[in-house]
């Protein structure tokens, strides 16, 4: 498996933290997906690629709900946990090592590709489009859910970006509402939903330790909470419960269908 330096660094801190991503995670709440895909049956969607499947909690409630899923990421740790996930639910589901850049299927072989929670990661969020685009059949959809920041508070995206950059290194950068429309419309997309709504974190240690942040960005992430610019603080809903940083974070949902290849105008 080839991988940029970017994908390296990813594969290396989620090698290391796949521990922490069990059953226990913040991430087993998947009212996000199931909101997200509400009213579609499974024979419209199946068969499904979660992409940087993670732990596999996205890709566990995929199979729950009948469908053929392969659940794939470049960490072979992070898949382990998938693997151990779906065997405790009693689901089946295959793995696949591989970056979301770089797909190795055929075309049109998915009716659903999901990503949730890992787009920030990636070298490249244009060529993980264009490739879920080609595994999708027309009409097949995608849906990804992720960290993302008002397209109207720059501040707040600047402020998060150095926050969780401190945080994981690995972190990439949260794209905009307005930001993944666009790029998945010039991926061949047609864009049916697109927002952000606002979700709570735990607490601060909980979000260091899940990354195992280092000390010396722990201090600096924490002065940059405490000298956050007021639209951060807005955006962000910076506040405290019991003496505990608490925060809400913009998560955004996108799901887009691939357009429908325009078929070719019949000869008279
Ligand atoms: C927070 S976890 C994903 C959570 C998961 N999708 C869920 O719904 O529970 C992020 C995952 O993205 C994976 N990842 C990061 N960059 C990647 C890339 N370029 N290609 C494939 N996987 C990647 C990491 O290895 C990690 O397992």
């Amino acid at each position: 498996m080839n991988l940029d330096e970017t994908q390296r660094a990813a594969q290396a801190q989620f090698d290391r933290q796949a521990a922490s991503y069990g059953s226990t995670h913040i991430l087993n709440d998947v009212s996000d997906v199931e909101s997200a895909l509400h009213g579609f049956a499974a024979s419209e969607l199946d068969p499904a690629l979660d992409i940087a499947t993670g732990a596999g909690h996205t890709a566990v409630h995929l199979a729950g709900r009948g469908l053929d899923v392969t659940a794939a990421d470049v960490s072979a740790a992070m898949l382990e946990q998938t693997e151990r996930l779906a065997s405790e639910r009693g689901v089946r589901l295959r793995t696949s090592r591989h970056p979301a850049e770089e797909l190795p299927y055929a075309d049109g072989s998915f009716g659903l590709v999901t990503c949730r929670v890992a787009a920030h990661h990636f070298s490249s969020a244009p060529s993980f489009l264009a490739e879920a685009h080609r595994v999708l059949r027309p009409g097949g959809w995608l849906m990804v859910i992720d960290g993302s920041a008002p397209d109207d508070a720059p501040e707040a995206e600047e402020w998060i970006h150095r926050v969780e950059k401190l945080r994981d290194p690995s972190h990439g950068r949260f794209l905009t509402p307005s930001q993944w429309r666009a790029a998945a419309t010039a991926a061949g997309f047609d864009v049916t939903r697109c927002e952000c709504t606002p979700f709570k974190q735990p607490d601060v240690e909980w979000y260091f330790r899940t990354a195992a942040t280092s000390d010396a960005n722990r201090t600096q992430v924490l002065d940059l909470i405490e000298n956050a610019p007021e639209e951060a603080r807005r955006v962000f809903h910076l506040g405290r419960e019991d003496g505990r940083i608490v925060w809400w974070w913009p998560r955004l949902t996108l799901l887009a269908q691939r357009r429908e290849v325009a078929k070719p105008p019949v000869e008279t």
